[in-house]
């Protein structure tokens, strides 16, 4: 007999879709098998304001396809000049779930980020008191601090002083990626939780690098060291309320992916749960995947799990090599693309 498990509809706490004729083609494949999911900020320009968010929003529902009861949740982007107020109002109407703090120039789009950390004070005495969550992009962008150390060194320097100034604060600290950083959130008490992608549980940076570049292995933070990715693994499979699904979805044209200095950003929704629930019966953990996919999140952003479900099943298939958008992007690859996928998910009309 087939084996099938189902779960409570999972929630994609961290997902890029971008705008337009990228949202319109990336979004269907989070859509069709989540229940909400975080849509990042980092457009060009962001989005910084309720106005700019509810606009997007609106952008967002209209690339739904027919029926779906999909929820996009969207995220306002600090700036050194954010206003208080305006994102109070966005929280309180529905418009803005959390606020995205990119340290400047750390990752894709994140110029306009925070450069000056006394700057965004006022803002995170406001969401401390009002019980608005804040998500990071954890990592150091001093120059003088190696690329692999970058999240280590930006828990020390600025997580950690953060946590201390607003303890009412709750944070994410978004796509961990390192031992150090599982260690971290775990004694953190609940008050940093952490989305883990399935791409940095699946790869390490021999894969990456050590049989030719492959670029569409290349994202931030980047990918680390074998005990790092067994420690992540670990972290995601044990069931810790601490720890929650965030693929980091993130869709680039082909010419963006291979140009000489290369965007960072792995395309894995239309693979995402499915290597989730490979990875967790990889380790024996299936019984675990609910929790990380499904109730950990929710849990941790203060909001009810699904009602709904969704089932897998243990049937193999060929991922997507690729994904059609219109206009000049054209198309983007997709992680695993091409690759025996063993999991999916049963969708009407679909298995018996
Ligand atoms: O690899 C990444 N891609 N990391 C990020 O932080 C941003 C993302 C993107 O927007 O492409
Ligand atoms: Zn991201």
């Amino acid at each position: 007999m087939t084996q099938r498990l189902t779960i409570r509809k999972p929630d994609d706490w961290h997902l890029h879709v971008r705008d337009n004729e990228m949202m319109r083609a990336a979004l269907p494949y989070t859509a069709r098998n989540f229940g909400r999911a975080i849509l990042m900020p980092n457009l060009l320009p962001p989005v910084r304001t309720t106005a700019e968010g509810a606009a997007y929003r609106q952008r967002a529902l209209v690339a739904l396809p027919a029926g779906s009861t999909f929820t996009p949740l969207i995220t306002c982007y600090l700036t050194d000049d954010t206003d208080p107020d305006d994102v109070e109002r966005g929280f309180k109407e529905g418009v803005f779930t959390a606020v995205k703090l990119y340290p400047a120039n750390a990752t894709t789009n994140s110029a306009a980020g925070v450069t000056d950390y006394k700057l965004i004070e006022r803002v995170l005495a406001r969401m401390e008191k009002i019980d608005m969550r804040l998500l990071i992009h954890g990592e150091e962008v001093d120059p003088t601090v190696d690329v692999f150390d970058r999240e280590a060194v930006f828990i020390e320097r600025k997580l950690i002083p953060m946590t201390k100034q607003f303890p009412g604060l709750k944070i994410v600290l978004e796509h961990l990626s390192s031992k150090i950083g599982v260690e971290y959130i775990r004694s953190a008490g609940g008050q940093v939780g952490s989305s883990i992608t399935p791409y940095h549980l699946q790869l390490n940076r021999t894969d990456w690098l050590g049989w030719g570049n492959r670029p569409y292995m290349y994202c931030m933070p980047v990918i680390k060291t074998e005990a790092d990715r067994l420690a992540l693994r670990d972290a995601a499979t044990s069931g810790e309320s601490c720890f929650f699904l965030g693929t980091d979805s993130a869709p680039h044209s082909v010419a963006k992916k291979l140009a000489t200095t290369g965007a960072a950003g792995l395309f894995n929704a239309p693979v995402a749960i499915e290597t989730y629930a490979q990875v967790f019966e990889e380790d024996g953990k299936l019984h675990n995947l609910e929790a990380f996919a499904s109730l950990n999140g929710p849990k941790h952003y203060g909001l009810p799990p699904n009602e709904e479900t969704i089932t897998l099943e243990k049937v193999s298939w060929i991922a997507p090599e690729q994904v059609d958008v219109e206009g000049p992007e054209e198309r983007a690859l997709v992680y695993r693309g091409g690759e025996s996928i063993p999991w999916r998910v049963v969708h009407e009309g679909q298995g018996g």
